[in-house]
């Protein structure tokens, strides 16, 4: 799995000049231990930012899939407030949810130390133009704090080349020019490579339906594993299923999928609170899942959704005599990410499979969900987004016709092709047909309901529409396999 992402502030000149004045200093020197009792809090204050701009940057047919990092974006606004002062700077804090947070870049700093150890690459960078020069004191703390050094802004290849390589080549041509009145730019990558704990064998992988809405889907390439130790959690109150798939290195894949005809991942936003999703896990259970492989990206200018958080004076007139003598306002603030989900990591761990359990539950991520990428130790989102349709680039097609299907006993043969069945998750295979126990053999079938009746499915389905669903365990297709 690849994750990286990468972000832009620019800033132009302007106006009258501001005297510097040397920040506070905080007696945070003791603060050394980075845990995740010290580091949670900036956890949470990165995952409200995270969501809120996820609420102001919402899908739809032109985009269908939303991904951020959180994390890069906090750090550079983090670093852009070591520069920024009175009420500029109190307002930086204050959307960064930081302001309760004390030593707020001392322990922003721990938390970049600390992701640093693992498996996620972060490099900053200070473009500033030749003829231009940054105060002292904001370059000694934008390295000591962000380890960000300085570099002569020279051209836009420059830049982009810079960016490729911080990103692993996943990123290129970032951007397309560089006005010529940009002085300052303060820029950070971050690359995550992780390998799952348990790997997916890609010889499972095949063609599997994502359901966009109610009445369209997509063709992708589904990973299927037909036991999978998963920490799965059925909401009520979210009303969405809770999944955590865990890599190597404390860092784990969140997926919160709402339970069909209940909502969607929209209205689960401002619901969502990572660190109680976490509380409330289960310990892993094996199960059969499926899960979508696919490769996404984004590039979005994050001026808009960052006005409506109330920075909008950032790009008109803030206070950021920390940085320069001369004035500065911010002129874009640009964000790009790319995530990439796939079997890989070459080596499996010795906890993957547990022989002793009795139970298959299934679990299929194949309609839009939430995600994050979160670093178990401080509960930091590094990545979060939305994704509705994981190949944007084929146009979804209609559900097969429910009127059809419900003629007639067909039994959908072929595995690799689940047309016709409807949502895996959030059917009911085993309540469906208890005689199909007999036909699933024990708990190898590689797609349980691709084995089910399709008329029984349906009326399942009918029912748990018409508001009689179970419990969330049957609507979610958890349900107990003998072996
Ligand atoms: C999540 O809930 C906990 C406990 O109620 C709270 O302390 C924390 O601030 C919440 N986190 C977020 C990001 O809202
Ligand atoms: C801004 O803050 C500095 C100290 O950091 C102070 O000297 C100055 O008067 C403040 N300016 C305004 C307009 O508040
Ligand atoms: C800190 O958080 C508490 C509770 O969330 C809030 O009442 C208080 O105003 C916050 N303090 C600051 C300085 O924001
Ligand atoms: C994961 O976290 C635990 C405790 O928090 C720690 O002991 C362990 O070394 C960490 N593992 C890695 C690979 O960072
Ligand atoms: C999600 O649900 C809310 C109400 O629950 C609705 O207003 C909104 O339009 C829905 N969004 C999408 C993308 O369907
Ligand atoms: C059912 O499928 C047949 C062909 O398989 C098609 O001719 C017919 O129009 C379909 N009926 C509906 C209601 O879609």
């Amino acid at each position: 799995m690849y994750l990286l992402l990468l972000l832009v502030f620019s800033f132009v000149w302007k106006l009258s000049c501001q005297q510097y004045v040397e920040e506070v200093a905080q007696a945070c020197g003791n603060l050394q231990m980075f845990n995740s009792e010290t580091l949670g809090p900036l956890g949470g204050s990165i995952e409200r930012l995270g969501l809120q701009l996820l609420e102001q940057l919402p899908v739809g047919p032109q985009q269908p899939n939303v991904l951020i990092s959180p994390f890069s974006i906090s750090l550079v606004l983090a670093q852009l407030a070591l520069g920024a002062q009175n009420e500029t700077e109190r307002l930086l804090l204050k959307s960064l949810h930081g302001n309760n947070i004390s030593c707020y870049h001392h322990t922003m700093g721990g938390l970049l130390r600390h992701l640093s150890h693992s498996s996620l690459q972060v490099a900053t960078r200070l473009y500033l133009r030749q003829g231009f020069d940054v105060k002292l004191s904001f370059l000694e703390k934008s390295m000591a704090r962000y380890r960000s050094s300085p570099a002569h802004l020279v051209s836009v290849e420059d830049v982009n080349q810079w960016v490729e390589k911080a990103t692993n080549r996943k990123i290129g041509n970032f951007m397309e020019s560089i006005p010529h009145n940009v002085l300052l730019m303060l820029i950070n990558a971050v690359h995550f490579k992780g390998e799952w704990l348990t790997l997916f064998n890609p010889s499972e992988t095949s063609k599997g339906l994502f359901y966009v809405d109610d009445q369209n889907s997509v063709s992708v390439d589904m990973m299927r594993s037909p036991r999978y130790p998963l920490r799965l959690l059925h909401d009520a109150e979210l009303e969405a299923t809770v999944a955590s798939f865990p890599f190597k290195g404390n860092k784990s894949f969140l997926v919160v999928q709402p339970i069909q005809g209940k909502g969607n991942v929209s209205s689960l936003l401002p619901k969502l609170n990572i660190s109680d999703l976490y509380s409330r896990l289960p310990a892993e259970h094996t199960m059969q899942v499926a899960l979508p492989k696919f490769r996404l990206q984004y590039r979005q200018e994050l001026q808009e959704p960052l006005t409506s958080l109330g920075l909008g004076s950032l790009f008109s007139g803030p206070d950021l005599s920390g940085i320069m003598e001369v004035p500065l306002k911010v002129s874009a603030v640009r964000h790009a990410s790319k995530v990439e989900l796939s079997e890989e990591g070459a080596e499996a761990s010795a906890t993957t499979v547990i022989t002793a359990v009795r139970s298959v539950s299934f679990f299929s991520l194949n309609g839009p969900f939430f995600f994050a990428l979160v670093d178990d130790i401080s509960l930091a989102p590094l990545f979060m987004g939305v994704v509705t349709n994981p190949a944007p680039d084929d146009a979804p097609t209609p559900n097969e016709p429910r009127d059809n299907v419900s003629h007639g006993a067909k039994i959908v043969p072929d595995a690799t092709e689940s047309k016709g069945v409807h949502k895996e998750q959030g059917d009911d295979p085993v309540a469906a047909d208890d005689d199909l126990k007999t036909d699933l053999g024990p708990s190898v079938a590689p797609e349980l309901n691709e084995y089910v009746p399709l008329p029984t499915v349906e009326k399942g389905r009918q029912q748990f529409l018409n508001g009689t669903p179970g419990t969330p365990e049957s609507i979610s297709g958890e349900n107990a396999i003998p072996t």
